[in-house]
């Protein structure tokens, strides 16, 4: 008999408790605290800028996507794969980021409608582009993120959140530098074949 009771409430155990609705644990915006020695208006200030850094990395990150897909011509390998490159660490620094955010109490944005409505690197066109318009489009959104990022760095060695800091410095504003190294090069307009 105890059998029969048993298997009845398996059977129920085994069924999943989908469709489950519940409202959100913590608001976006809202800060918890965690016990890092750091002031609530020091985590609050670098998870605000963190936002604003993330929802660009995001972007250009996205941007290198489109271009992987989208470019064209005769340097079409190099770039298809640079331009991967490119977007694989730019996702890293997005994971980064984002568990930066949650370390600090924070919460992450993380949709693309929210990163859409955050951003400030300017939308590209649905279309695709010649090459030297992707790689200046990708220029301009890496020095928007640089600058930002210089700023906010000084903001949070300034407040004391030196994790910030260096996220920033080391991470977010070296790793751009380089990738615009790499892209810049790309359209410098020197002879391919025949010396001037
Ligand atoms: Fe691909």
């Amino acid at each position: 008999m105890a059998n029969q009771k048993g298997s009845g409430s398996t059977v129920d155990r085994a069924r999943p408790l989908d469709h489950q609705k519940a409202h959100e644990f913590q608001a976006y915006g809202h800060l918890t605290h965690r016990p890092i020695a750091l002031s609530e208006a020091a985590a609050r200030q670098s998870v605000e800028n963190l936002n604003q850094v993330l929802a660009d990395t995001m972007t250009l990150r996205d941007l290198y996507k489109k271009h992987h897909w989208q470019v064209a011509g005769a340097t079409f390998h190099q770039l298809h794969l640079l331009f991967d490159k490119h977007y694989e660490e730019q996702n890293e620094l997005v994971d980064e980021l984002a568990e930066r955010i949650q370390a600090l109490g924070g919460v992450c944005l993380a949709m693309a409608a929210d990163v859409a409505e955050t951003t400030i690197i300017p939308r590209p066109p649905k279309g695709r582009e010649e090459v030297p318009v992707q790689v200046s489009r990708l220029l301009h959104a890496h020095e928007i993120v640089v600058e930002e990022a210089r700023s906010m760095a000084r903001q949070a060695a300034e407040a004391g959140d030196d994790g910030t800091n260096d996220l920033l410095v080391s991470d977010v504003i070296r790793g751009n530098e380089k990738q615009v190294w790499f892209l810049s090069e790309h359209v410098v307009d020197v002879p391919l074949v025949k010396a001037d």
